[in-house]
């Protein structure tokens, strides 16, 4: 059984611990889990005591809303208003094909039925953010709880998302939360956000589903909001999802481009220098005193791989009292959108 302390506890999804969780979690208790994009901070959706402990614990404002996680579509109306609107059309194509993008790393804005959730998950808007997880241990979990599970990403606001237990435990310590042990997240970076309910659906964050994904699967013209900088020192335009504030996803040491190095190279510094694969380490001429701590994202440059070791590699490097942290070149192909995405709100000051 989970002894349910004041320290957060690393502990496997077994039978009895998943029953232990439900009941926990209808106690308004918080429960982090594994997902295949990166861990949550899971809440009953329909208690706003358990959804103000989240926002507490993550120092999130109150204005950013949770997404509402469910083990299948099955249930989408007790929390969504659909009833043959267009919405619904398009999430049917997208739950629907052979190769499915729901259950996945795939959110879904979504017309609110209002009063079904505590209105802090929707930052009291008339829309709903949904996701169906793959990962089995995240299915596992909902099926077991029955609920709707509202669940940020399990770290505290502007840090980076946790890709591995390991991650939940460092920003919550003393937390007493207890984590289940999904081992490392297989996508490593967070859902795709679009919102269906507008004339021209519209991705509001980038991901692992992509914008060309998702508009051969619609078959209309998807768009990406305003405010997908790429990895620069440009100050970024507001978006529309209200997530998308500028500083996110951030080392606490400060995260530079190449090109901006000449500028803090006056005294020596500790580096950290990302490349995205081996040929690109072999032809960058890294600083050599004191000589950069190298890591590479992916040896054979493969984008997915790049993503999954992405949060990780930050998160090593954070750790390691560093001057800076230098993200070099970063190709925008799939994925890449999504990874200079967030290293642009990473490095945003
Ligand atoms: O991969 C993920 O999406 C992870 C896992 C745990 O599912 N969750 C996650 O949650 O990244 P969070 O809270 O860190 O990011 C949710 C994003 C935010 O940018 C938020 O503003 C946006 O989704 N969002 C939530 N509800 C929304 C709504 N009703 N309208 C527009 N954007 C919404
Ligand atoms: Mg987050």
């Amino acid at each position: 059984m989970v002894q349910l302390g004041s320290i957060s506890e690393i502990v496997s999804a077994d039978e009895d611990v998943l029953e232990a969780l439900s009941t926990y979690i209808l106690d308004d208790g918080i429960v982090a889990f594994p997902t295949e994009t990166v861990y949550g901070l899971g809440g009953f959706a329909s208690s706003s005591k358990a959804i103000l402990s989240i926002f507490r614990l993550k120092g999130r404002p109150a204005t950013n809303p949770l997404i509402v996680h469910l083990s299948s579509l099955t249930k989408v109306e007790d929390v969504a208003l659909l009833h043959g609107s267009r919405a619904e059309n398009r999430m049917e194509r997208l739950a629907s094909r052979i190769d499915p993008l729901i259950p996945g790393p795939l959110t879904l804005v979504l017309p609110a039925r209002p009063d079904s959730t505590a209105p802090e998950v929707r930052a009291g808007g008339p829309t709903i953010a949904i996701r169906v997880p793959r990962h089995p241990i995240a299915q596992a979990f909902l099926k077991r709880v029955a609920v709707p599970i509202a669940a940020p990403s399990a770290n505290r606001s502007t840090h980076i998302s946790p890709t591995r237990p390991r991650h939940v435990l460092e920003e919550f310590p003393d937390a007493g939360i207890p984590i289940l042990d999904g081992g490392d997240c297989q996508i490593g970076l967070e859902s795709t956000v679009i919102d269906i309910t507008c004339d021209e659906p519209t991705v509001l964050r980038p991901g692992f589903i992509t914008q060309e994904m998702l508009q051969d699967v619609l078959e209309e013209r998807v768009t990406m909001a305003a405010g997908h900088l790429k990895h620069s020192s440009t100050i970024p335009v507001p978006a529309r999802s209200p997530g998308q504030m500028s500083r996110h996803y951030s080392p606490r040491t400060p995260l530079y481009r190449p090109e901006q190095l000449s500028t803090l190279l006056s005294r020596p510094l500790k580096i950290g220098w990302v490349c995205f694969s081996a040929r690109d380490a072999e032809n960058t001429n890294l600083p050599q005193n004191p000589p950069a701590l190298l890591r590479i994202l992916s040896p054979q440059g493969d984008i997915n791989e790049a993503a999954y070791h992405l949060y990780s590699t930050l998160r090593e490097l954070d750790n390691q009292n560093l001057d800076a942290i230098v993200v070099d070149h970063i190709p925008e192909l799939g994925v890449g959108k999504a990874i200079l995405d967030r290293l642009g709100r990473a490095q945003a000051r």
